[in-house]
């Protein structure tokens, strides 16, 4: 009798996630959220027979971190998603911590049993026997494969395929990528406080080739954790240049969880980057965009980015149920010559257009000194862009505020005297939940402006993300309102701001 009971209460959990309705308060309408339980770092992304993969670190039975699965979800725009069963589960060897997957188009593993290309994925096995042990040599590297795109994965009989032989307690998070120059897969594996690169010709037999990082190199406050490393054209020009994003924690520029990245040259061996080894730069401002990485496989030389829009400090916290955490929106990534050097530079990717519902204002040489009420749009999911000219404005501050009847807000803005931008959360509703939620504004770097500030606005149930400046700056914040923040207004303080243009458009839900 108690197993029937057993076997019931799961069939109907199975089947409740199955059939989310995702109309619970605060679930984003237009960025991925599993339908239940905890998320958190994205992995295994890869584009193959026209779908994008988006797999993540799950744990299927609470809603805090606990023995890591792989979830998956796939879409065939970019924007919608369609959830998946569970694509890997722990096993003797250890829960399944982040990672990546590829297309085996040559079949060099030897996986292929079909005309399908084999997808491969690696990712870190954590041991949690060996780690209560105290041991050191609890993480390292397994593979598993997929003849059916992803729908059914079965591991390598002959895990791991790197192990742990120095005994390095953090050693973890593969991204794979294909180097065609010398016919290599190579990995880059976060190791402590620096990155280690690796060739095989299989994703079998690994061989160490490089380094890059520790002590005195970028941010080092925290650990070093989800690298990607890939190559990326400088715009305008026929120049390539490598890029390596790596995520750290603590030691964001705002507070926690952050992701740093280099720009250089990768020679097949060892990354180098072009900067002094002091020089640090974020991808985002913001204290919700972690442990992001790119597609692999994407056509056209295209870089897609997606982040975990959370952050370690409070994410175990967050007031939402029965799930928690979602990810960005999927972000084009390029790079540019700037005065500070060849720095990455993002947009929303072209996809996102598809949510675009009506247009809920429109303001062309408009004027504003204090607050300008630029419309309801009736539901919190809105994207916004304005553009000022700095030389006609005389405010100190400047923005857009998203606001409920209740007095919350969410505030994202310029602040013109130090030429940089902010976002403020502070009264943008329910913080009890964590002290570190709060710590007043956030931050970009001091710019060097043009005579129009621009900002790209995506607002969410629970989120904003702001893409300013063309690009050269990101923040992803999330907030928690009582009531959702409908009421959107352009606000100068301490004088006026002249808006060159300004624009509003309901998003529709990627849900219904
Ligand atoms: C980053 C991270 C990874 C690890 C995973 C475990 O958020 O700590 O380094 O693989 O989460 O869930």
């Amino acid at each position: 009798m108690k197993t029937l009971v057993m076997i019931f209460a799961i069939t109907l959990i199975t089947a409740a996630s199955a059939t989310a309705q995702y109309d619970e308060k605060h679930r984003p309408q237009i960025h991925f959220s599993p339908p239940a339980m905890w998320m958190n770092d994205p992995n295994g992304m890869v584009y193959h027979n026209g779908e994008y993969h988006l797999f993540y670190q799950y744990y299927p039975k609470d809603t805090v971190w606990g023995p890591m699965h792989w979830g998956h979800a796939i879409s065939r725009d970019l924007v919608r998603w369609q959830n998946m069963p569970i694509a890997i589960e722990p096993d003797k060897l250890g829960y399944i911590f982040s990672g990546s997957a590829v297309a085996d188009k040559n079949n060099s593993a030897g996986f292929k049993n079909s005309s399908n290309t084999p997808l491969v994925a690696m990712f870190t096995y954590h041991d949690p026997d060996g780690e209560k042990a105290g041991r050191s040599d609890f993480q390292y590297q397994g593979i598993a494969f997929s003849n059916d795109s992803g729908r059914t994965w079965t591991k390598f009989d002959k895990n791991p395929v790197i192990s742990n032989a120095e005994k390095v307690r953090d050693f973890r998070d593969p991204k794979v990528i294909w180097h065609e120059p010398t016919k290599r897969w190579i990995v880059s594996l976060a190791v402590g406080n620096h990155i280690r690169f690796y060739e095989s010709p299989d994703m079998k037999n690994w061989t160490l080739t490089g380094r890059f990082g520790g002590k005195g190199v970028g941010a080092q406050t925290g650990v070093w954790e989800c690298p990607d490393l890939f190559p990326l054209k400088i715009e305008g020009t026929n120049e390539t240049k490598w890029v390596l994003l790596v995520s750290i924690n603590p030691g964001g520029p705002n507070g926690g969880s952050a992701t740093q990245y280099f720009v250089g040259s990768f020679d097949g061996k060892a990354f180098r980057s072009d900067a002094p080894p002091e020089r640090i730069n974020w991808l985002d401002h913001g204290r919700d965009n972690y442990a992001g990485v790119t597609w692999d496989n994407i056509p056209n030389g295209r870089r897609i980015f997606l982040g975990w829009m959370s952050n370690w400090d409070y994410a175990q916290k967050v007031p939402t149920a029965p799930w928690r955490s979602s990810m960005t929106l999927p972000r084009d990534l390029a790079l540019r010559k700037t005065s500070k050097g060849i720095s990455v530079v993002q947009k929303f990717s072209l996809e996102t257009a598809a949510l675009q519902g009506a247009e809920f204002f429109k303001l062309k040489n408009k004027t504003a000194d204090g607050k300008l009420l630029l419309g309801n749009a009736g539901q919190p999911m809105a994207e916004i862009t304005i553009e000022i000219d700095l030389a006609k404005s005389s405010s100190s501050e400047f923005g857009i505020e998203a606001a409920n009847s209740k007095g919350e807000k969410m505030i994202v803005g310029f602040d013109a005297a130090a030429k940089r931008f902010f976002t403020d959360r502070t009264n943008s509703g329910d913080s009890s939940f964590s002290k570190d939620f709060i710590k007043g504004r956030h931050y970009s770097p001091r710019l060097n402006v043009s005579s129009t500030v621009k900002l790209h606005l995506i607002f969410d149930t629970a989120s904003v993300e702001l893409i300013a400046d063309d690009g050269t700056v990101a923040m992803t914040d999330t907030f928690f309102p009582s009531e959702t923040l409908n009421d959107f207004s352009f606000f100068a303080n301490g004088g006026n701001a002249r808006l060159v243009s300004a624009r509003g458009w309901k998003l529709r839900s990627i849900w219904r």
